[in-house]
């Protein structure tokens, strides 16, 4: 059972291990991936079966066209495979599928079935998934800062009207609100220039399971860790609240 109050309404998770997880098998990193993609299948549903608003999935960096070609071509492949058999999940589960990042990069064969995807899922509001792909939080805040700095160029702002929140609104990966909770696999404890910008009060959680082992059971210890924080944005904290008689409700899982 999880406490369905306090639920964080988005959560992001930056899935690393694929590549060890099939090293560790003497197989090909690819064969990670692939197992990669039956996870994010099972995570997708968990989420939504908890009731998330959104959740942002780290597919693909900016930083990963530099891999080798074959691991590229095969990771396009598995998401343009997602794409197609989970269409019709997504569609009926009301999830709007979103994609954020250097969308430009990606090979035709992504975009043929992505764009279809996000259009036809656009008026669903369940659950947000949203793929994060070519994408990097220093770009996307460089993209931010050069719209605004065209418009001060001319004349539509002025320099006093770049603020922390007009810069908030020109960030696509923000569109469904800061991330609550930003959970990494695959133990190492660092970012890798995921969500960048709305990271500033998240709370994040790091699982030493590799990406292809996570199970709907590793998301929901990560939300309870979460659930057993104090969240204070800067303030102070609140005196510890008394549960009363209030009722909690639970999800069963
Ligand atoms: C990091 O593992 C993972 C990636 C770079 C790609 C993530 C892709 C998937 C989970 C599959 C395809 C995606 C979808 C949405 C269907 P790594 O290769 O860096 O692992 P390592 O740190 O062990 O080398």
């Amino acid at each position: 059972m999880i406490e369905a109050r306090n639920l964080p309404a988005h959560v992001g998770i930056i899935m690393d291990g694929n590549g060890r997880w099939a090293q560790g098998r003497g197989d090909d990193r690819k064969a990670g991936h692939r197992e990669g993609s039956a996870a994010v299948r099972r995570i997708v549903r968990a989420a939504r079966r908890l009731g998330l608003r959104a959740l942002t999935l780290y597919a693909f960096s900016e930083q990963n066209w530099e891999r080798p070609e074959d691991e590229v071509d095969a990771l396009m492949g598995l998401l343009r495979e997602f794409l197609l058999t989970e269409r019709g999940e997504i569609l009926d589960n009301g999830i709007r599928l979103n994609a954020v990042g250097n969308l430009g990069r990606l090979p035709g064969i992504v975009r043929a079935v992505l764009d279809p995807l996000r259009k036809d899922s656009e008026s669903n509001g369940d659950m947000t998934l949203t793929l994060a792909l070519s994408y990097g939080g220093r770009e996307e805040i460089a993209a931010a800062a050069r719209e605004m700095a065209k418009a001060v160029a001319k004349g539509e702002m002025r320099p006093e009207d770049v603020t922390a929140d007009a810069m908030h609104k020109l960030m696509p990966s923000l569109a469904v609100g800061d991330p609550d909770l930003v959970i990494r696999t695959g133990g190492e404890r660092r970012i890798s220039n995921f969500l960048l910008y709305g990271l500033a009060y998240a709370e994040l959680y790091f699982a030493d399971v590799l990406w292809p082992d996570f199970q709907p059971a590793d998301l929901h210890a990560a939300i309870e860790s979460f659930q057993a924080r104090e969240r204070r944005f800067g303030k102070v904290g609140k005196p510890a609240a008394s549960n009363g008689d209030a009722q909690v409700i639970r999800i069963a899982i």
